[in-house]
């Protein structure tokens, strides 16, 4: 019988609105009660979901919570995953885990001590886009990789968000920070732990202007740099090109594409579930297409434009998967996916390529992880409706 974890938000801000979401798709979670160091976010976000609002002193006390789900900005993650821990509470926190590798390495350190789960996003290397590529991968089929490239390019967030001072931020923000834990999760699940980064900068602009809101108009300082371009070199030896910018109007590149000495594979937007894989094994050969649209994290569950404006109109979207299945490995003892060793593992890849581009030299990650297990359909199908 599966059990129904009952979950505590702290955080609700506008990425909850997914994880509520998620009591459609998962059997093991239920968010019973909210707080926001905002009550009034809190009020709002509870009279919505018809829970009840608390304040966050009283939601980490809450005898009948057993996770905290962690939606708050990257700089309160920490603290606030912290009190989760210390207050006997699983945690699993938004992405990422941590600004500072030190904090994430404590919060890593705390749980084991206490016997605790800590899990984090992204979670979408979960779905059928990056499960397929495993898979395939796993199968061979494209030989043993040894180069990639990865993009992540647009112009930023200003344009549409009305309060888009963090990305700009001194210490947590540019692109590394903000879209790396997406495309960085996905290559170490599919290529295991890195080794070594470099890289270069750019700092483009010091100021944007807003285009929207109330304070549309109004022009804002860029205190971090906007462009990272760099070099990954996994354990396996694979070596990874990548191109992270908030500088770029337009591509029409892959998001993610791994050279194999047998083939080459393009893998989906890893901030995404579905989108079919591509596979070509000859010089100027046929690409073949993989679908992943009857994968049960891979078919399409959206079909309505977000406000996310880097999020295809209709798409497969299924956040919340990886606090379910560490709400599954709670209850069976087993190490859930999402865990705290890969996303430290992350942030110290993350933290490493915007300290190797500042100081012009390669850097050693000090920290490594185990590559997770493919996510069989078998399993998915014990954590969903
Ligand atoms: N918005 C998205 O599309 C999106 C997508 C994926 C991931 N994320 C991640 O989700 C997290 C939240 O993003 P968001 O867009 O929902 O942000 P948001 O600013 O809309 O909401 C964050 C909420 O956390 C609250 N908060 C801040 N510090 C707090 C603290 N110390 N204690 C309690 N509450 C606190 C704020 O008052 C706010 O209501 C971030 O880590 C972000 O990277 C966001």
């Amino acid at each position: 019988m599966q059990k129904v974890f009952k979950v505590g938000l702290i955080g609700c801000g506008h990425i909850a609105e997914t994880y509520f979401r998620g009591h459609k798709y998962f059997n093991n979670f239920r968010i019973i009660k909210c707080a926001d160091i905002e009550h009034s976010a809190a009020k709002k976000c509870a009279s919505v979901y018809k829970i009840s609002a608390v304040s966050v002193k009283d939601i980490l006390k809450d005898k009948e919570i057993e996770i905290i789900l962690n939606l708050t900005i990257p700089k309160a993650h920490f603290e606030v995953s912290k009190k989760a821990l210390l207050n006997n509470k699983h945690v699993y926190t938004e992405k990422p885990m941590a600004i500072d590798v030190e904090d994430g390495k404590e919060l890593v350190k705390i749980a084991k001590r206490k016997k605790l789960y800590i899990g984090n996003a992204p979670d979408t290397f979960l779905g059928g886009g990056n499960q397929k590529s495993k898979e395939l991968i796993e199968k061979n089929l494209i030989g043993k990789i040894i180069l990639g490239n990865i993009i992540f390019a647009y112009p930023g967030v200003q344009s549409y968000h009305p309060n888009p001072e963090p990305w700009f931020a001194k210490k947590e923000g540019g692109p590394v920070i903000d879209m790396g834990p997406y495309y960085l999760t996905a290559l170490v699940n599919l290529l295991g732990p890195a080794k070594q980064v470099w890289g270069s900068l750019m700092w483009n602009k010091k100021k944007r202007v807003i285009g929207i809101g109330p304070r549309k108009g109004k022009s804002i300082k860029v205190l971090c740099p906007t462009t990272y371009l760099g070099t990954i070199f996994f354990k396996n030896k694979t070596i990874i090109r990548f191109t992270l910018s908030f500088d770029v109007i337009a591509h029409h590149r892959n998001h993610i594409e791994l050279y194999g000495d047998k083939g080459s594979i393009l893998v989906p937007d890893p901030n995404m579930f579905g989108g079919s894989v591509f596979t070509c094994k000859k010089l100027g050969g046929y690409w073949k297409e993989h679908k992943t649209n009857e994968m049960p994290l891979g078919k399409i569950n959206i079909r309505q434009k977000s406000l996310r404006a880097n999020e295809a109109p209709i798409n497969a979207n299924y956040r919340g998967v990886g606090l379910a299945e560490m709400a599954y490995c709670i209850q069976n003892k087993k190490k859930h996916r999402c865990n705290g060793e890969l996303s430290l593992h992350v942030l110290d890849i993350i933290k490493s390529i915007m300290h190797a581009a500042k100081i012009g030299k390669r850097i050693n990650l000090k920290t490594s992880c185990q590559i997770p297990k493919l996510f069989s359909n078998k399993e998915v199908n014990k954590i969903l409706k």
